[in-house]
């Protein structure tokens, strides 16, 4: 069925007796008997589309709720965030969507509408990250949408839908990084440097933060040194220039540096950062803003037992997901964290995120962006 889109907001209400009208037929089979008044809902949306060139458009429209996807739960959104990925599919990179008209955006929190899952009720305060939503399925930047349940987790009770999204995928990644850094046992404390690359950004930002709570001495690699007190506040002990990381290694080792690294940039830096490991150290590779190649040896794994350890929040399991949450909830219940939360977090409405979606690809972005959808 094509897609029906409205200049209209909210709820439509039209009568039968117009038979003719172009809607009624596209939303209701021929054998169905109609009853006397027909309420359509609709939601507003960022929609993407693709001209017969293949360039993308995306507008701010009116969608029928009989065009959400197939799932057991609909969610009533509140918020969502605004993620490296997101930016890449509102700007057509890497063929991440398919199927157009699409609704992006890879996260979503808000309140459940409707369930024919036992696990979730109406009223439930419910989020989604990953599972590839906003890519191969309808996403968050819209009012409303429909999920598989096994794909929503409940929001902590200590966090609100949009401190949810503070969070939401980079905040995320950043704690499974740090999960699985500790999962290696890295030691804690100021002689055990821990590197943080991509630091002003959503998952770097989020990463000094978490490891910071968790008492480690977090060297922030930065290209906006401006950004450096706030860094600090956020909980870096040092803020270094990206630069000093950012060449390919002149030799397989270095001098030893960091007891263990959260890396956003891939490329280069990653090849670099490999080679000043300490011994038995571990870097959690979770992103490729610097470039998806990488270019090293097998030396630093070899003579330093050092690990390289692969981080993908999109399909992460469900009991690691648990957990993950658990100790983000944990983390939020101490003093002070919700008001720095809200302190690296800017807060934008759907039509904002069309002119963002490019600036997050430049690294133009600054913290985390929460999208309300009212
Ligand atoms: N593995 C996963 O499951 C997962 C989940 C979420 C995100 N990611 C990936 O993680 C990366 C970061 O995502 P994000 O949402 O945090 O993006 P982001 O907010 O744009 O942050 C990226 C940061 O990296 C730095 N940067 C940008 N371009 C760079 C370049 N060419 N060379 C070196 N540094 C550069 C900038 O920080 P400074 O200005 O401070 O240098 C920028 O703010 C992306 O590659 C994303 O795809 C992966």
């Amino acid at each position: 069925m094509p897609l029906r889109l409205e200049d209209r907001t909210g709820e439509q209400w039209f009568k039968p007796s117009r038979p003719h009208s172009l809607q009624l037929r596209q939303v209701v089979p021929k054998d169905v008997v109609v009853p006397s008044t027909v309420r359509v809902m609709t939601f507003t949306a960022l929609l993407l589309d693709q001209a017969d060139d293949g360039s993308l458009t995306s507008s701010i429209t009116q969608v029928d709720d009989e065009q959400l996807p197939e799932g057991d739960v609909t969610v009533s959104v509140e918020y969502s965030s605004l993620n490296y990925k997101d930016g890449m599919i509102l700007q057509g990179i890497g063929r991440l969507v398919r199927n157009f008209p699409h609704i992006p955006g890879v996260d979503l929190a808000g309140t459940v509408e409707a369930s024919t899952s036992d696990r979730f009720r109406p009223g439930d305060r419910v989020a989604v990250t990953g599972w590839r939503m906003g890519e191969t399925h309808w996403g968050g930047y819209a009012q409303r949408a429909r999920v598989p349940a096994d794909w929503l987790v409940a929001i902590p009770d200590v966090l609100s839908t949009r401190q949810a999204m503070a969070i939401g995928t980079a905040g995320f990644t950043a704690m499974q990084a740090l999960m699985a850094l500790e999962y290696r046992d890295i030691s804690v404390g100021p002689d055990h440097p821990l590197l943080v690359t991509g630091a002003s950004g959503g998952v770097g930002s989020s990463a000094v933060f978490w490891a910071g709570r968790a008492g480690h001495h977090v060297v922030a690699s930065t290209g906006r040194m401006g950004n450096a007190q706030e860094l600090e506040e956020l909980g870096a002990g040092e803020v270094i220039n990206r630069n000093n990381l950012g060449d390919p290694p002149q030799r397989p080792l270095l001098s030893e540096r960091w007891a263990g690294c959260i890396d956003a940039v891939g490329g280069d830096t990653l090849a670099h950062v490999l080679a000043e490991m300490r011994y038995g150290a571990s870097v959690a590779a979770c992103g490729l803003v610097g470039g998806s190649s990488l270019s090293t040896s097998v030396v630093p794994f070899l003579l330093r037992s050092v690990n390289l350890l692969g981080i993908d929040s999109v399909m992460c399991p469900q009991p690691e997901r648990d957990a993950i949450w658990q100790r983000i909830a944990s983390v939020a219940s101490e003093a002070d964290t919700l008001t720095q939360l809200d302190g690296w977090t800017t807060e934008v409405s759907l039509a904002d995120v069309i002119d963002l979606g490019p600036k997050i690809l430049s690294g133009d972005v600054k913290g985390r962006i929460v999208v309300s959808t009212t």
